[in-house]
C-alpha cells in the first residue's frame, strides 16, 4: 500500500471500522470492570492492549509473556496487573493460567510467530521439512484454540446477558490471501480465521462476543520494512475496544487491510497475480528480531 492509499484509508477509518459487519447490540462488550488476559503482552500490540485495558478501567489484567524476564516490568505497570508466564504452545502453562484466572471475562489471543528468519523455511516447497510451518500452526492457530477451549467456559460462568464476555483473536490481512513471503504465517492465520468463525457460530446464542480482528500496519517489530503507518499499538487497541463496545465481531482497524476482502472478491485472479509478481520482484520483508 502506498502512502496515499494509507492516508485515504485512515481518513475513512472511523466509519469503516464500525461498518465492516453489522453490530450485534446484544453483544456489546464493556472494558470498564473487565478481567482480561492478553497473550504476548510484553511488547508490541499486546502491550498496547494492556495499557488501554488499564486506561479504560479494567478490573484486572493478566499480562502474560513467554519469557519470565518481562514479568517484573509488567507487574510494575499497575496494581491491577497480574503477570503470568505463558508460552501459548505449552499445555502446562495454559492450564496453570486457567487455574489462576478463574475470574476472566475477556481473552485476547494476540501472541504470534511470524515464521523462521530463514526465508525458505516459511514455504512448503523450499523448506527442509515442515517443522517451522507446524510451529506457525501451533502458535497461531492450535494454541489460541486451546486457550479458547479452556477460557470460554470460565468467561461464560462469569457473564450474564447483561454482562457480555469476549474472545478477541488477532488475525491479519495475511489471513485473507496467501502472502508468499510468509506462506506459513498466512496458512496459520487463515486457519485461525476459520477457527474463530467456528467459535463464533458455536457461541452465537451465548453472552460472549468472539471477534476476528484483521490487524495490519501497526508500529511493532513485525511491521514490514518500508511500510508507512500512523497506528501505534495504543491506537490499535482503542479502535478494537471501540468496535467491541458496539458489538462488532469482524473488525478491520484503520491501518489494516480495510477493503481488502472487497478487492479480492472483485478480481481474485488479478489480486493474486499482483501479489505473486511482487513476491518475485520486491518481496515483503520484516527486520530480523534481535
Ligand atoms: N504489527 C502489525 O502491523 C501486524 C499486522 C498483522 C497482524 N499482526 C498480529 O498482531 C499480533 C501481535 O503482533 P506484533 O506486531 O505486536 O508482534 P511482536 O511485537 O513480534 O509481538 C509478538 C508477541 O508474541 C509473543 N509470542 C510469540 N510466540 C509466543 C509464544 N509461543 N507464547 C507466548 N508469546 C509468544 C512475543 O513474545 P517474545 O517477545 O518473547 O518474542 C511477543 O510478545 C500478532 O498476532 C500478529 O500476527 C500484527
Amino acid at each position: 500500500m502506498n502512502r496515499r492509499e494509507t492516508l485515504a484509508g485512515m481518513a475513512l477509518s472511523a466509519s469503516l471500522v464500525a461498518t465492516a459487519q453489522a453490530a450485534d447490540a446484544t453483544k456489546r462488550v464493556d472494558i470498564k470492570g473487565a478481567v482480561a488476559l492478553v497473550t504476548g503482552s510484553n511488547r508490541g500490540i499486546g502491550r498496547g492492549f494492556v495499557d488501554v485495558l488499564l486506561a479504560r478501567g479494567a478490573k484486572r489484567v493478566y499480562a502474560t509473556a513467554r519469557n519470565p524476564k518481562y514479568l517484573a516490568e509488567l507487574a510494575a505497570l499497575d496494581k491491577r496487573v497480574v503477570p503470568l508466564e505463558l508460552d501459548v504452545t505449552n499445555d502446562a502453562h495454559r492450564r496453570a493460567a486457567a487455574e489462576k484466572a478463574q475470574d476472566l471475562t475477556m481473552l485476547i489471543n494476540n501472541a504470534a510467530y511470524p515464521g523462521s528468519d530463514k526465508d525458505g523455511e516459511r514455504r512448503f516447497l523450499s523448506a527442509t521439512n515442515l517443522d517451522d510451518i507446524k510451529r506457525s500452526m501451533d502458535t497461531n492457530c492450535w494454541s489460541p484454540a486451546e486457550l479458547a477451549r479452556l477460557f470460554i467456559p470460565i468467561i461464560l460462568k462469569n457473564g450474564s446477558p447483561g454482562k457480555v464476555g469476549a474472545v478477541l483473536n488477532i488475525l491479519s490481512g495475511g489471513a485473507l490471501f496467501c502472502l508468499p513471503e510468509f506462506t506459513s504465517y498466512s496458512t496459520s492465520k487463515a486457519a485461525e480465521m476459520m477457527m474463530t468463525a467456528g467459535l463464533r457460530a458455536e457461541t452465537d446464542r451465548m453472552p460472549i462476543l468472539i471477534a476476528s480482528v484483521f490487524t495490519g500496519g501497526v508500529q511493532t517489530r513485525a511491521l514490514p520494512v518500508g511500510a508507512t503507518t500512523a497506528a501505534t499499538p495504543v491506537d490499535h487497541a482503542n479502535e478494537v475496544f471501540d468496535a467491541i463496545a458496539q458489538g462488532h465481531s469482524t473488525i478491520f482497524p484503520s491501518t489494516g487491510p480495510v477493503n481488502m476482502r472487497q478487492r479480492i472478491c472483485e478480481d481474485p485472479d488479478g489480486f493474486e497475480r499482483r501479489i505473486i509478481d511482487r513476491f518475485h520482484t520486491n518481496p515483503v520483508k520484516i527486520a530480523p528480531y534481535e
